[in-house]
């Protein structure tokens, strides 16, 4: 539609017709009402508050039924988040509830992260049903949305006042989600002290900047009694599945040596006043608030963070598919100057490592040369010592000739000694033996 045929049609004016007769498009609530009520509901309660405090029976208490039973230890190192589901029914309206335990909150000495845990699942919750929302194929029909519809905050019945624990935790949580204060363990906190307690605590909320959740009160059908009840919170409760015999009535209540504390009776503490404005008149309001305020918000701050936005810098509506387009070209561009970064970074190695190599190749050669000339001068040297030990050798190979020449020179005079000398002794005996026979 051109833009001027779409200024035409919302300046042109909304005319109201009467039917002649029955249409029946005032059916569209019932078609509402049984389409709920066939794909059912589900309500996400998360519960936060000290190890003990009484969440699991006052669920119990408030759903008239028993669901877990397990006692937390109070040393956990952290504050563990605990979901469990379960599917109800009442009448024909199935109810799928998940109730998420804060598991060993304010156990810890350092409670300085205790609320980390506790804002993350929230997150986690919103995350998950953002990225089923992104999907080309969605299927939110039949996804089990699990976003925290209601956190009820466990208050411990001090009397004094909020401990520094407790507003710094909400403080967190009230822009993820919808906050009801409530007081536990009632019963064993006086009248006037529960009442000054209240005011006390709703006056810290307030200079702390704490938002809780208010009944709303714009519906003219719950507008009186949300605005009665909002002057109640926080509401101060009292949980238990003990039954026990007033008059001829079995209720549920508890029994001290002095008396009955009666969980629904009204001027006994607020367990009434919460189930009402939590179950009875409050459930979907809780569920839209979710979606429409506390998701909005995540969904916003996260896809403000990936770059999407409804303006331009002129405040003109700029469309998401501007927004991919900008988005693609600047990813695309991004993705260019990493490339050529990359490129660049590889040519600056290989010539880091050409010139490395050359130097190695370098020095190799350099080593090379200087072994050469150590090994030719060792030879050289090798060489002198050979012919010196030559020399020497035939120096001695000829004195030796001479010795031996000399030796058998002296040998053979003495040989030609001795022959004379036998010669001698030849003759002087022949002359003896011829003077003898003379
Ligand atoms: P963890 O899950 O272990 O953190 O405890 P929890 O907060 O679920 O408390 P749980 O409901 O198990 O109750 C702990 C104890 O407190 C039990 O002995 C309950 O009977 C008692 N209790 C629960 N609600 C009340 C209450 O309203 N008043 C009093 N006086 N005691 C309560
Ligand atoms: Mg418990």
């Amino acid at each position: 539609m051109a833009a001027t045929d779409l200024e035409r049609f919302s300046n042109e004016e909304k005319r109201n017709l009467s039917l002649g007769g029955h249409v029946g498009f005032d059916s569209l609530p019932d078609q509402l009402v049984s389409k709920s009520v066939t794909q059912g509901f589900s309500f996400n309660i998360l519960c936060v508050g000290e190890t003990g405090i009484g969440k699991s029976t006052l669920m119990n208490t408030l759903f008239n039924t028993t669901f877990e039973t397990e006692e937390a230890s109070h040393y956990e190192s952290a504050v563990r988040l605990r979901p469990r589901t379960y599917d109800l029914q009442e009448s024909n309206v199935h109810l799928k509830l998940t109730i998420v335990d804060a598991v060993g909150f304010g156990d810890q000495i350092n409670k300085d992260e205790s609320y980390r845990p506790i804002v993350e699942y929230i997150d986690t919750q919103f995350e998950n049903y953002l990225q089923e929302e992104l999907k080309i194929r969605r299927s939110l029909f039949n996804y089990h949305d699990t976003r925290i519809h209601v956190c009820l905050y466990f208050i411990t019945p001090t009397g004094h006042s909020l401990k520094s624990l407790d507003l710094v935790t909400m403080k967190k949580l009230d822009s993820k989600v919808n906050i009801i204060p409530i007081i536990a363990k009632a019963d064993t906190i006086s009248k006037s002290e529960l009442h000054k307690f209240k005011i006390k605590i709703m006056s810290e909320l307030v200079s702390n900047g704490v938002q809780i959740y208010q009944f709303p009160t714009d519906d003219e059908a719950v507008a009186e009694i949300n605005s009665v009840m909002n002057a109640h919170l926080p509401f101060a409760v009292v949980g238990s599945t003990e039954e026990v015999k007033v008059g001829n009535k079995l209720v549920r209540a508890r029994q001290y040596p002095w008396g009955v504390v009666q969980v629904e009776n009204e001027s006994h503490c607020d367990f009434v006043k919460l189930r009402e404005m939590l179950i009875r008149v409050n459930m979907e309001d809780l569920r839209e608030q979710t979606h429409t305020r506390h998701y909005e918000l995540y969904r916003r701050c996260k896809l403000e963070e990936m770059g999407f936005k409804d303006t331009d810098p002129d405040s003109q509506p700029f469309s998401l598919q501007e927004t991919y387009e900008t988005k693609r070209k600047e990813f695309l561009g991004e993705l260019q100057r990493k490339e050529e970064e990359m490129r660049q970074m590889f040519v600056n190695k290989v010539k880091e490592t050409e010139a490395e190599l050359k130097e190695k190749e370098r020095e190799l050669h350099e080593k090379f040369e200087h072994l050469k000339r150590i090994h030719q001068e060792e030879k050289r040297k090798v060489e002198e010592k050979r012919k010196e030990l030559e020399d020497e050798m035939n120096a001695f190979n000829r004195r030796k000739v001479a010795v031996e020449t000399l030796q058998s020179q002296s040998l053979q005079a003495t040989s030609q000694q001795a022959l004379k000398k036998d010669k001698d002794k030849k003759k002087q005996s022949s002359y003896l033996s011829l003077l003898h026979i003379n």
